[in-house]
């Protein structure tokens, strides 16, 4: 049964289908330890909402409740979760060669990741069920937005992340009051240990997929793009993919609209975009693999898509599989320069994990596999300024009175 603020119905298993009840706290199925995923009723609210009805309502991503889990306005725990920006780059579009390309800008969020709309939602619904307790593993963004919803929920958390995460994240975990430990590992060596805490003490394990609710706060970036775009579909998504979850929930939004008949068209071609230091999904979509193996030793500078061997990968290629997408791996030299190429023509300081669905987009135009007349949607997943070290600001420095030699404009 659905409460009219919310349309949640039950919870599915995305490998064996399995429905359970949405309204009890869940993790993984009981059937087959795959991910559970939310299902609305979707048919009641067809017949009883229209979009426009969404069009008055504050611009933040709660405007789509309906289409979220939690179950009433007071069980939402917020910090500001704008409708972030969708900006059209033409300079940078001009250079690639692309008519029209936008930039789904996700600095503007809480904690300045997109993080933020997963801890959001996932937290809010936790402390609806009656969490107290919750643990996860990260690689530090997903972490910072996670310990900082806690501790506006009232709830606990600990967070265990790679000794090699964004520093900051540090500061924003233990400045939310987390129990916070450091592993000299990746992110699957943090989650070794999470779940050995949750297995002896009382936490609730919140890692990715293994709660059903990080993926609906997720969505709301593709319900955004949608309404953004007026109510019309990309042809192009292309994400920068750790987990999945990011793309799996722009799909699941975009599949909600077009079952709703809140927008027309056909689906668009999903990119998964990788590191070459982490590329399981890659490796395992050029094999035509339906799941991937853990990569070993993996490195890169986008630190939140090192992720070796994501739970949801069979989600994340079955996408781009169902929507005639792909998957491209690019390097870091590649995506730090391009991060300089967009910070330049268009005033915006991505974070390396944007940076990396950049040199995606730019390799795909010059292949063809995207046209000139596509439409394009690259995510920007975080703020540039998380990740200072990114540029390198390593100047000299001029003695008081120096003077600059006369450089003439370039026309
Ligand atoms: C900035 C940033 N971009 C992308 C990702 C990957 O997210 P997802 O798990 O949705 O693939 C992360 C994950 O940590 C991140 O922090
Ligand atoms: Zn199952």
């Amino acid at each position: 049964m659905t409460n009219r603020y919310s349309y949640l119905s039950h919870l599915e298993c995305a490998r064996c289908g399995q429905r359970h009840g949405a309204h009890v706290p869940a993790g993984l199925c009981t059937e087959c330890g795959s991910p559970l995923v939310a299902r609305y009723d979707l048919d009641a609210l067809r017949a009883e909402v229209d979009r426009e009805e969404v069009a008055d309502r504050p611009w933040e991503l709660w405007r789509y409740h309906e289409l979220l889990p939690v179950s009433s306005p007071d069980a939402e725990q917020k910090l500001g979760e704008v409708v972030t920006p969708m900006l059209r780059m033409r300079a940078y579009a001009g250079e690639l060669g692309l008519e029209e390309l936008w930039v789904k800008d996700e600095s503007a969020t809480p904690t300045s990741t997109f993080k933020a709309r997963g801890a959001a939602v996932g937290v809010s619904r936790a402390a609806e069920l009656g969490m107290r307790r919750i643990a996860m593993p990260t690689n530090g963004n997903a972490g910072a937005a996670w310990a900082s919803y806690a501790a506006r929920a009232g709830l606990r958390a600990l967070i265990v992340m790679p000794a090699d995460a964004p520093m900051v994240t540090r500061a924003e975990c233990l400045s939310a009051g987390a129990e916070l430990h450091l592993v000299d590992g990746v992110i699957s060596d943090a989650g070794a240990i999470v779940a050995r805490a949750v297995a002896d003490g009382d936490w609730v394990d919140v890692a990715t997929l293994k709660e059903p609710y990080r993926i609906e706060g997720k969505k709301t970036m593709g319900l955004e793009i949608v309404e953004q775009l007026g109510w019309t579909l990309p042809d192009v998504v292309i994400y920068p993919t750790g987990g999945g979850v990011g793309l799996i929930g722009i799909h699941k939004a975009i599949a909600e609209l077009l079952e709703l008949g809140w927008v027309e068209g056909e689906m668009p071609r999903f990119v998964a975009v990788q590191s070459e230091g982490c590329a399981p999904i890659v490796r395992a979509f050029e094999n035509g693999e339906s799941s991937s193996e853990f990569f070993a030793d993996s490195c890169t500078v986008a630190f939140g898509i090192n992720v070796p061997k994501p739970l949801g990968d069979f989600m994340v290629l079955d996408t781009l599989y169902t929507t005639g997408g792909t998957a491209v791996s690019v390097s870091d030299e590649d995506l730090l320069a391009e991060l300089r190429v967009v910070g330049a023509s268009e005033g915006l300081f991505v974070c390396p994990e944007g940076a990396a669905a950049m040199v995606a987009a730019r390799h795909l135009t010059k292949s063809g596999w995207i046209a000139p007349h596509d439409r394009v949607v690259v995510l920007n997943t975080g703020a540039g300024i998380k990740y200072p070290d990114c540029v390198d600001v390593d100047l000299p420095v001029l003695p008081p009175g120096y003077v600059l030699p006369v450089v003439p404009e370039v026309r």
